[in-house]
């Protein structure tokens, strides 16, 4: 298997210009970097459902080359991004870090958020078009440790997460797309049903509030958004 025919964020990104920010985290379409209007979505959608504000310390996790990152600190106080692709942590941090206001931390993202020290300093939590490459284990004890050690965190964003039952209609009559949709290490990861991911945020101590971008977003057709918060005890 080729690299880019897996969701690899190691290797790949190293083949595409350093500047070619959208393509090294796959955001693209037909293989183009996806139009600004895009990004400008993406960003807007991100700012108003985890309501950012001047008073909010973000954690975004699984921030790849931290593009978007740089693109939500102006709504925030204080971001930190991390990711377990040290190529794109450093990609990050070359271009985007401006300690101590932005930083970006390379670690897994449930080692990191049961290891991270200060913990109840964060508000809000994002985790953008990644979550599906978490596998089960993963995202279970991502958001249990959320839950337990996070006392301070109101919202947790899962964003761009790729529709179970809307991967039919995706995938159409192309052969062997079946034996993907439950591995994390496929081009989009695990799909998820809208019903799985509120069950799954269930068992982990949070409600899942799930929405679907507005229509000129080009991947509203088989993805949708999931907004947690705590569930009552
Ligand atoms: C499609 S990119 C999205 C990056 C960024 N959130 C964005 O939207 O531009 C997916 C990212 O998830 C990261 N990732 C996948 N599994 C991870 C894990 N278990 N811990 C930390 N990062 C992970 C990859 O390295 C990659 O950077």
């Amino acid at each position: 298997m080729t690299a880019s025919a897996t969701s690899d964020y190691h290797e790949y990104p190293k083949t595409l210009p350093p500047d070619d920010f959208w393509g090294q985290v796959r955001r693209t379409v037909n293989g183009q970097p996806v139009p600004a209007e895009q990004i400008d979505l993406i960003v807007q959608a991100v700012c108003d459902l985890l309501e950012l504000g001047a008073e909010d310390d973000l954690l975004d996790v699984a921030c790849g080359n931290g593009a978007l990152t740089n693109l939500l600190a102006p709504a925030c106080r204080n971001v930190v991004g991390v990711d377990h692709s040290e190529y794109l942590v450093d990609v990050a941090r070359r271009n985007f870090e401006d300690a101590p206001r932005v930083t970006f931390t390379l670690g897994d993202a449930a080692d990191s958020a049961e290891h991270e020290p200060l913990p109840e300093r964060f508000t809000k939590v994002l985790c953008y078009g990644s979550f599906s490459f978490f596998p089960d284990a993963t995202a279970r004890r991502w958001l249990a440790t959320l839950a337990r050690r996070f006392s301070g965190v109101q919202y947790v964003l899962l964003g761009n997460l790729p529709d179970r039952d809307r991967a039919p209609a995706f995938y159409g009559d192309r052969a062997g797309w079946q034996a993907s949709l439950e591995d994390p290490d496929a081009p989009i990861g695990i799909w998820r049903s809208a019903d799985e991911v509120s069950a799954l945020a269930a068992a982990c101590g949070w409600h899942a509030h799930l929405s679907v971008m507005p229509p000129p977003y080009y991947a509203r057709h088989y993805r949708f958004d999931a907004l947690l918060e705590r569930a009552a005890s």
